[in-house]
């Protein structure tokens, strides 16, 4: 039996707050696009957070930025604990990465993206002190093999049984970075492959928990951040992040346990993101795994996104074609942030 207000309710869909927030993806890849190749991360990076911004503050929500530019990238906006949004609608923690690959962007390699995750107020892991997190993901097949504190060949192993493939075809994302050089080896000493990355483990991570290529796990250390982030893509994705906090120093493991927080904790998907109910959006900057980069034609400037809400389990694609001229106004105009609904 329906009553009219059940019916009703059937009847509307609720509003999507991941297309509004795919808006201010939009907009930071748009900004950030003009400086693709042109070797200057800052200014890629100071446009980027501008433009999302703006957008941001024009969305019926009020949201805190939980994980922002924070300390590494010394942002001025868009910092841990800054209000967003336009005050009244739901309260939601938001976590913000204008561009992750910032490096890539300016050297215009793959897969630089513009992303933004949200969930519920109060429902995101903070952490100031620890810049570093060793992360393993996975999509859903694989997810119970995953333990942050087994050895790498005994994960693979598992990882190999539950898809159903020869270890020798399990295929593992790492940042390409000297630290990891002995997980490699052991990696490959397991049979398995790699697939390096030069930066962008939001990306590999959610390349790992995908079908749509034949990455099957990302390892190693990233940063904190993106570990939150990719926590709201694994949880619309049904897959899973494990990691433990993995400080650089004896002095930043005592300044993470004087802010509360054990080091030595192993995060799941829900102690980094404690609820079910999370958004996840990016937009490509460079072409990359997840989606098309940013590209120019007589006809406009073309985006891809993607947007994940995890509460329906829809994850769409969204082409866009973008006014040319608006485009260009605003790279010259860099520093004013884009105008409502510029973008
Ligand atoms: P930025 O775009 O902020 O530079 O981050 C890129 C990135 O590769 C992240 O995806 C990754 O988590 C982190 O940097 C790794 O840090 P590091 O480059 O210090 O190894």
């Amino acid at each position: 039996m329906t009553d009219a207000s059940t019916q009703q309710t059937f009847m509307l869909p609720d509003h999507n707050l991941g297309l509004d927030l795919m808006r201010a993806t939009e907009a930071a890849a748009l900004a950030a696009s003009y400086w693709i190749g042109r070797g200057n991360k800052n200014a890629g990076d100071g446009g980027a957070v501008d433009a999302m911004r703006s957008v941001l503050n024009a969305i019926r929500m009020d949201g805190t930025v939980i994980i922002g530019e924070g300390e590494k990238d010394e942002a001025p906006m868009l910092h841990n604990g800054e209000k967003v949004g336009a005050g009244s609608g739901p309260a939601i923690d938001i976590a913000v990465d204008p561009i992750d690959g910032t490096r890539l962007m300016a050297e215009g390699m793959r897969n630089s993206i513009a992303v933004i995750a949200a969930s519920p107020a109060g429902t995101m892991f903070t952490n100031t002190e620890c810049f570093y997190m060793n992360k393993l993901a996975t999509g859903p097949e694989a997810a119970d093999a995953l333990d942050i504190e087994a050895p790498i060949a005994d994960i693979l192993a598992k990882i190999a049984k539950a898809k159903g493939k020869a270890i020798g075809d399990v295929t593992v994302a790492l940042l390409n970075r000297d630290r990891h050089k002995p997980l490699m080896a052991e990696i490959r000493a397991a049979g398995a492959r790699t697939r390096l990355y030069t930066d962008g483990d939001v990306a590999a991570s959610v390349a790992a928990a995908d079908d749509l290529n034949d990455v099957d796990l990302l390892a190693g250390i990233g940063g904190s951040p993106e570990g939150v982030i990719t926590a709201c893509a694994m949880h619309a994705m049904g897959g899973r992040i494990v990691a433990k906090l993995a400080p650089t120093s004896d002095e930043e493991r005592q300044k993470t346990i004087a802010s509360g927080i054990d080091p030595d904790q192993v995060l799941d998907t829900y102690d980094l993101v404690g609820s079910k109910d999370t958004l996840f959006v990016a937009t490509g900057i460079t072409d990359g795994d997840m989606c098309h980069g940013v590209h120019f034609s007589a006809r406009g400037a073309s985006t891809q996104s993607i947007v994940m809400r995890s509460s329906s389990g829809t994850v769409r694609f969204v082409d866009a074609l973008h006014n040319l001229t608006k485009v260009h106004d605003y790279a010259e105009r860099h520093g004013s942030g884009p105008e409502l609904g510029e973008f």
